[in-house]
């Protein structure tokens, strides 16, 4: 139904973080499609005590069955994971070897038709743009692309040129916008004068529960109501009414992790 890219323009600000947390507050069903060039994250962090039976070979996996038959539809569903306990998220898992990268290079077209086509939405997590190995064609495909950046002059000046590159490749044809982790001096405002892009949601700097999805930690007690998630929460919502998504949800009915008692809330108990 819809695409929305989740990217950085370098440091390392929380993408795959944000896109998985995105991912487990959005209400419906849900892909998280891990297509950072450089490498996956989410099966050696947030899935790795949580995954029962094989998680199969994810996107190269895919990549390889692409190559294999030139013309044939991609069997998306064949390499996507359910995330144990919250039956509504799946994942596509990203490429363990950044040297594979080059060859998802001919992958990217064929998947940004049949994630677009996919029942339900899809989060992609590209991580750093503006390199040869950007996949552009899911820029292009996407409903909405969020850069996910910390408020620092280091991460704003970068951000600067990479910005203008999206804007020339995408038109206004896509909606832009900003996801701010709040750890550093500048305030929302100053970063989208700057930038002259709408800042979409600002998240906390809340290092102990963003490590519940990086890293696969254990959940504090307080993890269902941080400020983390319920902010993961509003980014989505305001995602949804951007593109003008029909996404349950809208009116504040929250997503799984919130809502459910699955995988990443049990260590609550
Ligand atoms: N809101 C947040 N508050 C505090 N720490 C965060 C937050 N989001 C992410 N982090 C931390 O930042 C680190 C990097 O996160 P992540 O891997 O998501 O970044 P990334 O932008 O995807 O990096 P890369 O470009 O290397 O893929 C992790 O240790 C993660 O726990
Ligand atoms: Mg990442």
């Amino acid at each position: 139904m819809s695409l929305t890219c989740l990217i950085s323009s370098g440091g390392s600000p929380g993408v795959t973080t944000t896109a998985l947390g995105l991912a487990l507050t959005w209400p419906g069903e849900v892909l998280l499609a891990e297509c950072d060039p450089m490498g996956r994250r989410v099966l050696p962090g947030f899935m790795a005590d949580r995954l029962r039976g094989s998680a199969g070979s994810g996107l190269l996996g895919l990549a390889m069955a692409a190559e294999a038959q030139p013309q044939a539809r991609l069997p998306l569903e064949d390499y996507v994971v359910p995330v144990p306990g919250e039956e509504s998220v799946g994942v596509l898992h990203g490429v363990r070897d950044p040297r594979h990268g080059v060859r998802l290079g001919p992958l990217w077209g064929r998947l940004s038709e049949v994630l677009v086509s996919r029942r339900g939405d899809v989060i992609g997590d590209l991580g750093r743009i503006g390199g040869r190995d950007t996949p552009d064609d899911l820029l292009r495909a996407a409903q909405a692309v969020v850069m996910v950046l910390k408020p620092t002059l280091v991460q704003v000046d970068v951000a600067g040129p990479r910005l203008d590159a999206l804007r020339d490749l995408l038109g206004d044809r896509t909606v832009v916008g900003l996801c701010l982790i709040s750890d550093g001096p500048y305030s929302a405002a100053e970063v989208e004068r700057v930038l002259g892009m709408p800042v979409m949601a600002e998240l906390p700097c809340s290092p102990a529960e963003a490590r519940v999805f990086s890293d696969g930690a254990r959940p504090r007690r307080t993890f269902k109501t941080s400020l983390l998630l319920r902010s993961y929460n509003v980014l989505g919502r305001r995602i949804r009414a951007a593109i003008g998504s029909s996404s349950m949800g809208d009116d504040g009915e929250v997503g799984p992790v919130l809502s459910g008692s699955g995988a990443a809330v049990r260590g609550d108990q």
